[in-house]
């Protein structure tokens, strides 16, 4: 077979593979330790159309298979579901695919974590330059599993080092392309906005399916997406983990609660009564429940130091107790000017500048110098400020960590 031929073929194999899942365009994010089984389960329920699993370490799953039984929960019903490893060796990440080959529709590769336990383990978005290792991991799962290879990457910093990486992976066999619109340092305080230009770029560029991620709070911003991208699919990770119903399109009357939310999502948990996904528990209320733990810093306090899971399940009663003696309205009128979760750090930079403008204000500091704001600056967030999303650690993370 010729490289077009071949080329041909893994094209074809991208959009059977596509269209044999039902042609998904709602996709739920690998994210660790929170696309675990319950909560898949529960964003299938509100319109979800594919999920992933969270990043497993390809080299510990083909050798320890404790971890391998820990971690990989599914059922029958838990599909169309791709699982995602991180690996830098070709033949472990083929022995680990084939072990969860037969419980799912494809294998992805993680290609975009930027984090620094990525970096000293040599995986993930620091592998992007390394343009033969990935030719031969790709390759080599496209030739010899059952299931199609796909890919999720962040962009390079330039449009052709992208454009070339993104052909190159098709060319070696990756069926659909998951693209996170920013560079590995765009983290932390550097997060910046999602670049959409280039991933219009990039779907126009390649033949197989491609997905969109990165910056998507509602479905208005899905639609939005899909639109200006012209990709095949939206893949959400932050905004699905604050409100779970964002693909249900329903309107706030006849959507739950996030009370309700946490309770359909907690008897979940319950149904699988597995250890991973309780320990997945805690993390997933404080997204869901985030602006009633805001305004209930007690309850919040009181989730941080939550041991067991069934302390946890309670939780949402707790809340209602204290919402009856703060007093119904006061609660909503606090609660109507919290944040949602996914705009959180926005809002606290925003208060912040508040503050620091109030200051100057009340005590105002001679102007010494004016220096001229350096030009492209104002335009850094295109007027529209994302939020400050730490990928795979979250503040209820780090808040977790130190109550724990
Ligand atoms: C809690 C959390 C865990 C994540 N874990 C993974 C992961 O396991 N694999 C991966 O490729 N990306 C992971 N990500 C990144 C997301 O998949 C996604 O690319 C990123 O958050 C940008 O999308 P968003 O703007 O919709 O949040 C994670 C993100 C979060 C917030």
């Amino acid at each position: 077979m010729s490289s077009t031929e071949a080329t041909q073929a893994s094209i074809k194999k991208g959009w059977d593979l596509y269209k044999s899942i039902g042609s998904p365009k709602f996709i739920v994010a690998p994210m660790v330790n929170q696309s675990e089984l319950p909560f898949r389960s529960l964003s299938r329920k509100y319109g979800a159309e594919l999920c992933f699993t969270p990043m497993f370490h390809a080299k510990m799953f083909s050798l320890d298979t404790k971890y391998r039984e820990k971690i990989f929960e599914t059922t029958p019903q838990d599909r169309p579901l791709f699982v995602q490893f991180c690996a830098n060796d070709p033949q472990t990440l083929l022995t680990s695919a084939k072990a969860v080959a037969d419980r799912c529709d494809a294998v992805d590769i993680n290609l975009g974590c930027p984090q620094g336990i990525a970096k000293r383990g040599h995986y993930g978005a620091y592998l992007l330059e390394e343009t033969k290792l990935l030719a031969d991991m790709v390759s080599l799962l496209h030739a010899e599993l059952d299931v199609p290879v796909t890919c999720k990457i962040r962009v390079l910093p330039t449009e052709k080092a992208t454009l070339d990486l993104c052909l190159m992976l098709q060319n070696s066999g990756c069926s659909i392309l998951t693209v996170h619109g920013r560079t590995r340092d765009m983290i932390k305080q550097k997060i910046g906005p999602c670049d959409f230009d280039i991933i219009r770029k990039i779907k126009e560029t390649l033949d197989i399916p491609v997905v969109a991620n990165g910056g998507i709070e509602t479905l208005a911003d899905v639609k939005r997406v899909l639109e200006i991208t012209g990709c095949d699919g939206v893949m959400v990770s932050e905004g699905i983990l604050g409100n779970p119903a964002i693909f249900s399109g329903l309107d706030p009357e006849h959507a739950p609660t996030p009370i309700q939310m946490a309770r359909e999502y907690l008897e979940l948990v319950k149904e699988v009564n597995t250890h991973g996904s309780k320990v997945a528990a805690r993390p997933h209320l404080f997204k869901i429940l985030f602006k009633e733990l805001t305004v209930l810093t007690s309850v919040r306090d009181f989730l941080g130091q939550c041991l067991d899971f069934e302390t946890i399940c309670t939780v949402p009663d707790v809340i209602e107790a204290e919402i009856k003696k703060m007093g119904e309205e006061k609660y909503q009128e606090i609660y109507d000017k919290t944040p949602t979760w996914y705009m959180r750090f926005q809002a606290k930079k925003k208060q912040k500048e508040e503050e620091e403008a109030k200051a100057l204000l009340e005590n105002p500091v001679p102007v010494v110098e004016q220096v001229e704001e350096p030009e492209g600056l104002c335009g850094l967030f295109g007027g529209e400020c994302e939020p400050e999303a730490s990928e795979y650690e979250t503040e209820s993370d780090a808040e977790e960590e130190k109550t724990a």
